[in-house]
């Protein structure tokens, strides 16, 4: 078993309440990822405006972005109830068939972790979201028979980390697909902010600042790391509980979390690609023998951050550190010379 991360991207159980309390409920309290934004808002006025359910909607992009939090906000707009699941958690593919039937017009069916249903689940929605029909087999054998049975003009928003996994047949049957990106910094202030508020902390201006530059430009880890040094600025900051920057940068040092985001595991990956691989380039799976890490968890969580920042690049036989790397690990990049494979092992 691994120890839990705090700059881990997935929700952890304890945090449900937590990221209930700041998530927000409609499109105008949402900060940053402007384009997606402007694009659902017009789709959404649209739909409204014929009364008709929205496009079908596939989000993607990293853990803790917004796509559950933006799937609701849909639901929420167009006054519509929402029904939450997951790929993993549809088995057969009568789960499915039943929840699809129980659903009224113009509800909002979500299904996170898209990319994971299985085949024969999958199959049920492609008429599902095409003709808003089910393809029922009645008997077995020659004597077997299909009938169509038609359901309620829902609205599908699938989401997923891994966009690549998405077959073409469901991706194609998505109306519209949006891309979530890492938030900026002035983003991430902006949540903090207005986090604090409503779980009445008193963050400083660059304490939020401080806070934001270390969140991997994700939402959920911003939310996180300022629960942490809410607790810390209690135990530690004598008297009124504020978070002021000095409480701020100790918290997040103790826990080990630096200028850029990166955690101890994190920089225990670069160093190793840089001691004992040159600096790669280096499998994926080698990657994650090293921090003892799922080979998903490096390439859905990981390294897509490290890659946004600029400290590892993508190249045709692995990955490899960026100078950048080299130099946030206070490292010289090593020479061709000792490129040299086993020149470090033997
Ligand atoms: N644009 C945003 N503005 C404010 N808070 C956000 C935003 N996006 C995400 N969050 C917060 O981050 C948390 C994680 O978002 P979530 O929608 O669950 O991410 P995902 O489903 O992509 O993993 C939520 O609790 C929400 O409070
Ligand atoms: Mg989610």
């Amino acid at each position: 078993m691994t120890i839990e991360r705090i700059t881990t991207a997935e929700v952890a159980p304890d945090e449900l309440a937590l990221e209930s309390t700041v998530r927000p409920r409609r499109l105008d309290e949402l900060a940053g990822q402007d384009r997606v934004k402007e694009n659902l808002a017009i789709l959404i006025d649209a739909a409204q405006h014929r009364s008709e359910p929205v496009d079908h909607i596939l989000l993607y992009g990293p853990p803790g972005l917004g796509k559950t939090t933006l799937a609701n906000i849909v639901a929420a707009e167009m006054g519509a109830q929402i029904r939450t699941t997951s790929g993993p958690a549809i088995e057969r593919a009568g789960d499915l068939a039943a929840v699809l039937t129980s659903l009224g017009k113009g509800d909002v069916l979500f299904i996170d972790e898209i990319h994971r249903l299985s085949h024969v689940v999958e199959e049920i929605l492609y008429p599902a979201m095409e003709d808003y029909a089910l393809d029922v087999v009645l008997g077995k054998g020659p004597g077997a028979r299909t009938v169509r049975l038609q359901i309620e003009h829902v609205t599908v928003i699938g989401a997923t980390t891994r966009v690549g996994s998405i077959t073409g047949p469901l991706r194609d049957r998505f109306g519209v697909t949006y891309r979530l990106d890492y938030y900026t910094h002035a983003d991430l202030e902006r949540i903090l902010g207005r986090s604090a508020e409503i779980l009445g902390i008193a963050l400083t201006d660059d304490a939020a600042a401080l806070v934001a530059r270390r969140s991997r430009g994700t939402p959920r880890i911003a939310n996180r790391l300022l629960k942490r040094v809410r607790d810390y600025a209690q135990v530690r900051g004598g008297g009124d509980g504020g978070v002021t920057q000095a409480l701020a940068a100790d918290a997040l040092g103790l826990l080990e979390i630096d200028d850029r985001g990166l955690d101890a595991m994190d920089r225990q990956l670069l160093r190793a690609m840089a001691e004992h691989h040159s600096g790669g380039p280096v499998g994926l799976a080698t990657m994650a023998a090293t921090v003892s890490e799922p080979v998903e968890t490096i390439e859905d969580v990981v390294e897509p951050y490290l890659m946004q920042i600029g400290l590892l690049a993508r190249t045709s036989r692995g990955r490899q550190l960026t100078p950048g790397g080299w130099e946030h690990l206070g490292l010289k990049p090593a020479s061709s010379a000792s490129a040299q494979p086993g020149l470090f092992d033997g």
